[in-house]
């Protein structure tokens, strides 16, 4: 036997093999254990030392050497792969405790001027507000779902089958095209759910999300926010219609604020109007100057639509026409903020930045 092949032998093996794992486990952390494998599982431990050496023997000797080598390796792994884990796990363990947050600590300090709390967004604000202005006149808040079937945002409303607004460059169908499910493209749907679901008298207004197929820009957004009310009862005429809308327009731009509605069209209702309020800043006065920046110097701004409720969609609800009249209306949320606090981009609204939502406070 040559000299070299003495670490070969059994009891050198062993002893390398105890070695190692003597030290890997009294390493105590995981740079420490980097330098066990670097002595003990590295090019020049003697493990690999003598795993050069087998080539120097032959037959039986070599496949004995072979088998022990592999054996070898295969323990320091093991002990090496174990402990790691066992130090990662340690050290996880001590980042959480020297990490660990007082949560009770930042309540104390909820009032220092260094800590940032949310703010609302202006769109839960307003929906809310208008909301509480129609619950004060005996009016219930109804919902309806954001994946609606066409019936509801369509037929049930009178609206054709040819009309454009039911395209697919228009509104968003729900795979596959024939499901007949869209994403509401308005909240009128939900005017057919509340009539098929309760008995008139009914009053209900409805906040809520709608969707269309819009790219989104300074003014337009594919997602946005509508209210509608709808009051179905005897007797209902334009003029109740008038002035609950006005009662509406005073309780958000102040009283004093005047509404006009010119004549339009919706499927529906009939007659329809458009709701238009006098221009709040001007007050219509610089339709010479040309500078509003509220109602372009047009003296009135577009707030909604509006009309009394087709006799068609009460008869489709099951509500007798002859006995019942309804109104209803409906207008854009971001519209409405927008020309209510002067926002000029509807990127400031969707992306709601804390650093804009927080502006608004919690009132209106
Ligand atoms: N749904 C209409 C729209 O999205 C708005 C509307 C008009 C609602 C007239 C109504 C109404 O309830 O009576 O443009």
């Amino acid at each position: 036997m040559s000299p070299d092949s003495n670490l070969l032998s059994e009891e050198t093996i062993s002893q390398a093999v105890a070695q190692a794992l003597k030290e890997i486990q009294l390493a105590k952390n995981l740079e420490e254990l980097k330098n066990v494998r670097l002595n003990h599982a590295g090019e020049k431990s003697p493990i690999a030392l003598a795993n050069r050496e087998i080539g120097s023997l032959e037959g039986t000797a070599k496949a004995d050497a072979g088998k022990r080598i592999g054996e070898a390796r295969n323990k320091v792994k093991i002990a090496l792969d174990d402990r790691t884990v066992e130090l990662q796990n340690e050290r996880e363990d001590s980042i959480l405790i020297a990490e660990k947050v007082d949560v009770t600590q930042v309540l104390a300090n909820a009032n220092s001027s260094s800590l940032m709390v949310g703010a609302r967004h202006p769109l839960t604000t307003i929906a809310e507000h208008i909301s509480d202005v129609f619950i004060a006149m005996g009016y219930e808040v109804a919902e309806g779902p954001e994946a609606e079937s066409e019936w509801f945002n369509f037929d049930s409303l009178n609206i054709s089958e040819d009309h454009p607004s039911r395209s697919s460059s228009d509104t968003f169908y729900v795979e596959s095209m024939d499901s007949g499910i869209v994403m509401r493209t308005q909240t009128s749907p939900v005017q057919m759910r509340a009539m098929l679901e309760r008995k008139p008298p009914i009053y209900v207004i409805v906040p809520g999300k709608v969707f269309r197929t819009d790219e989104l820009d300074a003014t337009h957004t594919p997602v946005f926010h509508q209210v509608e009310g709808l009051a179905v009862d005897k007797n209902l005429t334009m003029a109740d219609l008038k002035g609950t809308l006005d009662h509406l327009a005073q309780s958000m731009f102040g009283t004093g604020i005047e509404t006009r509605f010119r004549p339009s069209y919706f499927p529906f209702t009939e007659p329809s109007a458009e709701l238009d309020l006098k221009c709040f800043v001007c007050k219509g006065e610089t339709k010479k100057r040309k500078d509003c920046k509220t109602c372009r110097s047009e003296g009135w701004i577009e707030w909604g639509g509006c009309g009394m409720v087709n006799p068609n969609v009460l008869e489709t609800a099951g509500i007798d026409s002859s006995k019942y009249s309804g109104f209803a209306f409906g207008m854009g949320l971001e519209r409405t903020l927008m020309f209510r606090y002067g926002i000029t981009d509807m990127h400031d609204l969707v992306e709601a930045d804390i650093r804009f939502t927080a502006r608004f406070g919690l009132g209106l």
